[in-house]
């Protein structure tokens, strides 16, 4: 059978991933890789082995190459809108990385863009795969809890606090749009209006804790623009109530996304450390007798993003998966954030 070729585009941290799920799907194959650095190019072709006019350093070659059919952006955040909407005009399906876009407004024409294409798009909202997710997803919609009436979730790393980290493009605002808000805050909202609908108000507090670093390209010290804990509190479509701890300071922590769901009748958590148990706490008599019990989440819960990608291609999306208008609304929600932090006010999203 014919596969799927796909192009990637900015081949850093998370385009390894991107890689590695790629190199086991048997529908797809990468076809073309660009970066603008050829030492990102010379690493990941140690594995991919493309010829050398499959390697481009400018993202408008490799979208010109007619044996690309869908692309993987995998740049910073100030490149994400105009390289999907460039991708689009130029026919091909877009994997994007998130945050989709540097604000509501890009994430907007995005979406008017992909949606003039008629080409496919995904967000890639990664931790949707995730098997504690997916068995979430499935307790909550099969009523097992009842009502939703509350959400917590938290987001920890110490990254903020690694020994002579410079002031990379996550730092500035021009480059990245938000700090932890952006880069992982989006994932916990994600999550948390997939279980439980739409947050429609919220009111957030935010800071940077590291105010200054070493420069990439000097001895120069410079300022650190974006947050690196985010706090809010958030009152959900369906009426129920969610609190968000979100930083990259938080000593002893890799990456811990935590969350407890609350329900009329029962109430599950789970980390994604752990990701393929539940805890859960259902059941008949008095709440005061019910204890949470730890459960395996069934096989037929697990998933790799990239499969759940090539399977939108071939026809066969995922009930979870992840489109940019779920991009799109995740950003709705990152400026409202923003504009509350500033004003120190209740906003609507
Ligand atoms: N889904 C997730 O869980 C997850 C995790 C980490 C990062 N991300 C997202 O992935 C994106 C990249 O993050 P990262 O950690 O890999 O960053 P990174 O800095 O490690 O990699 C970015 C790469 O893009 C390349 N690049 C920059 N400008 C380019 C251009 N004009 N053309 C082509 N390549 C260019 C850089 O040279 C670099 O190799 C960000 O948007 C980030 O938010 C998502």
């Amino acid at each position: 059978m014919k596969k799927i070729n796909i192009g990637i585009i900015g081949l850093g941290g998370i385009a390894n991933k991107h890689i590695a799920e790629l190199l086991t799907c048997e529908d797809a194959q990468i076809v073309a890789i660009c970066d603008i650095s050829p030492a990102a190019i010379e690493e990941k072709n140690k594995k991919l082995h493309l010829p050398p006019e499959k390697c481009y350093r400018d993202y408008k070659q490799l979208l010109d190459d007619p044996e690309v059919e869908a692309v993987e952006i995998c740049t910073p955040n100030y490149l994400h809108a105009e390289m999907a909407i460039e991708a689009f005009r130029h026919g091909k399906h877009v994997n994007l990385e998130k945050p989709i876009a540097m604000n509501r407004a890009q994430a907007e024409t995005i979406v008017q863009a992909k949606n003039e294409s008629g080409k496919q798009a995904m967000t890639c909202f990664s931790y949707r795969f995730f098997p504690a997710v997916r068995y979430a997803k499935h307790l909550v919609d099969s009523g097992t809890l009842g009502e939703i009436i509350g959400v917590n979730a938290s987001y920890l790393k110490c990254s903020a606090l690694w020994e002579g980290r410079p002031l990379e493009w996550r730092f500035v605002k021009e480059y990245a749009g938000s700090g932890v808000i952006g880069d992982l805050g989006v994932h916990l909202i994600d999550l948390a209006q997939l279980l439980a609908g739409n947050i429609t108000e919220l009111c957030a507090q935010r800071a940077v804790v590291v105010k200054e670093r070493k420069r990439l390209d000097s001895d120069e010290i410079g300022p650190v623009e974006t947050d690196d804990q985010c706090d809010f509190i958030a009152r959900f479509a369906c009426g129920a109530h969610g609190a968000f701890h979100i930083t990259r300071c938080a000593m002893g922590h890799g990456n811990t996304i935590s969350y407890e769901v609350y329900g009329t009748k029962g109430a599950i958590s789970f980390d994604l450390n752990n990701p393929k148990i539940i805890h859960i706490c259902i059941g008949e008599g008095d709440p005061k007798t019910r204890k949470f019990e730890t459960v395996d989440v069934p096989s037929d819960f697990f998933l790799d993003q990239e499969r759940a990608f090539v399977d939108s291609l071939l026809g066969k999306a995922d009930p979870l998966f992840p489109t940019i208008e779920h991009g799109e609304q995740g950003q709705r929600v990152v400026d409202a954030i923003i504009a509350s932090a500033e004003s120190g006010r209740w906003v609507t999203v």
